[in-house]
């Protein structure tokens, strides 16, 4: 009876042992500015995990790529811990400071201030990267602190060659960066925009950088950095508080888990709306079986579950500690059966047709992402922002931080549109410590053949655009085909498809204006990261968008 029990058991383990994926044995990297990727690689090869990496390539890139994401910003990682198998998802979004008020961006007559959300200090949320970051390295981190800054911090202070993006970015925000002494004389050194190749110095930001790594998020959040910072935005018109910089906390969320056809999908809950948009679209996509239909038709199918999730996105969706969202009924299968039952096989369905709603959700075109994968499998996706290019464009004199302008992703008067052109409704108001309505989706996919680790920027695009990625992993696509396929957008209002040069052949275009699409073609947009493990060859394939500079690493 023993002997039939131990051998029972040992059954059982072997068992367990075989259907457990192995480890993956590389370590890789994908991030949107090559400094950044070695980052990453370095601290992993200097005995770091994934997680140290996270923290080394967020670093670097608030550095090398200031105009996407940084100590003055941010945003979401998704961190996979391959010890325990735990997903947990740590939100260092931004939050309102608490002098704020939702008409805040109104004049006396109730009219929307052009431009008060998106420009200077008083467009500004309370940050959230830092804590992440240190939140990250203490409770999942093998190195220290330091070590994971100290890429960043050499990157800094003995500068970086001016890359064509960067440069790019200073051209376009010349004027918008001029009116800030601070952030002037950093990034237009001789009082103009600096060449490419040229070799950019931030001593500020490499002192705020080392103050953090000694002192952690103490060292930015109080003292010498939270008094200059508070007091640069006081005096330039904003309202941050020190009590405000004092109380920030990342919120550790659960991921959203969903399913389809037996991929799982580990992705954003709110404060992003990414996970649900994204499940929803799913849910709406498990009813059909893509595989039998034409190039047109799954096009068409895809494009109408896009629809249909955004619309509800607009509706429902804010800050989870100030709304209740329906989040059960929103994510029921049953729900997506119904929605479903409307699509027609042959013919788009107006947007108007659908339940109207006041809002669509703000779009925003520069934020970062980045996915890493360590040789234990431990695993981040992680998207993070300050906003526009270069946030506010306020930088706090001594600091080397540029403030986000986060607070125009809250909606400045209901059904008025903000500085894209889009309207919003009372979930994603602005009140005291609330945080703004975020698009950003790094997402984990799970499949018997492997995992997928990807996010992107890309505004209200973010979320259509992980769908495609996810579907093409889910078709059998590596890392480099999930960035680098042609997309395409729906997001309810406008009711327009928007699409990249190569997404649609003559012929669909030809079919879905027929079905009564309205398609507008567009310049290639997003900047994926992506990496791929497959359990049965073993192989990891990392890639960066290849719209943008990014590199990505496996080793
Ligand atoms: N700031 C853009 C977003 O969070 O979606």
């Amino acid at each position: 009876m023993k002997r039939f029990a131990v051998f029972f058991l040992t059954l059982l383990f072997n068992i367990a042992a075989a259907a457990a994926p192995p480890k993956p044995g590389y370590d890789a990297v994908a991030s949107a500015q090559p400094f950044a990727t070695r980052a990453g690689m370095q601290v992993m090869a200097e005995g770091g995990n994934a997680f140290d990496a996270a923290v080394a390539v967020s670093a670097a890139l608030a550095v090398v790529e200031p105009y996407s994401s940084g100590l003055g910003g941010g945003g979401f990682w998704l961190l996979h811990d391959a010890k325990n198998g735990r997903d947990v998802f740590v939100d260092g979004r931004e939050y309102a400071p608490a002098a704020a008020t939702a008409t805040m961006y109104q004049d006396q007559q109730g009219n929307v201030i052009p431009g008060a959300s998106l420009n200077g200090p008083l467009s500004a949320a309370i940050p959230g990267e830092v804590a992440a970051l240190v939140y990250i390295n203490q409770h999942y981190g093998r190195l220290s602190l330091a070590q994971d800054l100290a890429p960043a911090i050499k990157l800094a202070r003995n500068g970086f060659p001016l890359d064509r993006m960067f440069h790019a970015m200073l051209v376009s925000r010349e004027a918008k960066l001029k009116q800030w002494p601070a952030a002037w004389k950093v990034f237009y050194p001789d009082g103009q925009v600096p060449p490419e190749g040229y070799r950019l110095k931030q001593p500020d930001l490499a002192n705020s950088l080392e103050l953090i790594a000694k002192r952690g998020d103490a060292g930015f959040y109080q003292g010498k950095l939270a008094k200059e910072m508070v007091e640069a935005v006081r005096t330039q018109g904003g309202i941050w508080s020190l009590e405000d910089l004092r109380d920030y906390r990342v919120v550790i969320r659960k991921p959203l888990v969903g399913e389809y056809h037996g991929m799982k999908i580990i992705s954003a809950p709110p404060s992003s709306s990414g996970g649900i948009v994204l499940l929803e679209a799913f849910n709406i996509l498990s009813g059909y079986d893509l595989s039998h239909d034409s190039d047109l038709m799954r096009k068409h199918l895809i494009i109408e579950a896009m629809r249909y999730a955004y619309r509800d996105r607009a509706d429902y969706l804010g800050d989870p500690a100030f709304v209740k969202i329906p989040l059960a009924r929103l994510l029921s299968p049953y729900y997506a059966a119904g929605l479903r039952a409307t699509i027609l096989p042959d013919r788009a369905t107006p947007s108007r047709d659908l339940a109207p709603v006041t809002a669509v959700p703000p779009e925003s075109n520069h934020t970062t992402s980045i996915s890493i994968l360590d040789k234990d499998g431990n695993r981040v996706a992680a998207t993070f922002t300050v906003n526009f290019r270069f946030g506010s464009g306020f930088m706090p004199p001594h600091t080397g931080v540029i403030l986000n302008d986060e607070m125009d992703d809250f909606v400045s008067k209901p059904g008025v549109p903000n500085g894209f052109g889009l309207v919003g409704n009372a979930a994603n108001a602005i009140a005291p410590h609330k945080r703004p309505l975020s698009s950003m989706t790094p997402t984990f996919l799970e499949t018997p053949r492997g995992l997928a680790i990807l996010g992107t920027p890309g505004g209200s695009r973010i979320i259509s655009m992980v769908l495609l990625g996810a579907l093409d992993y889910f078709n059998g696509g590596d890392a480099k085909s999930i960035v680098s396929i042609p997309r395409y957008h729906m997001q309810y209002l406008p009711d327009v498809v928007f699409y990249e040069p190569g997404a649609f052949t003559k012929d669909e275009i030809t079919g879905l204006e027929k079905m009564g699409y309205t398609l507008r073609q567009t310049r290639p947009y997003g900047n994926m990261q992506a990496i791929t493990w497959n359990y049965k060859t073993g192989k990891v394939t990392a890639a960066s968008d290849p719209r943008d500079i990014g590199t990505a690493e496996v080793k």
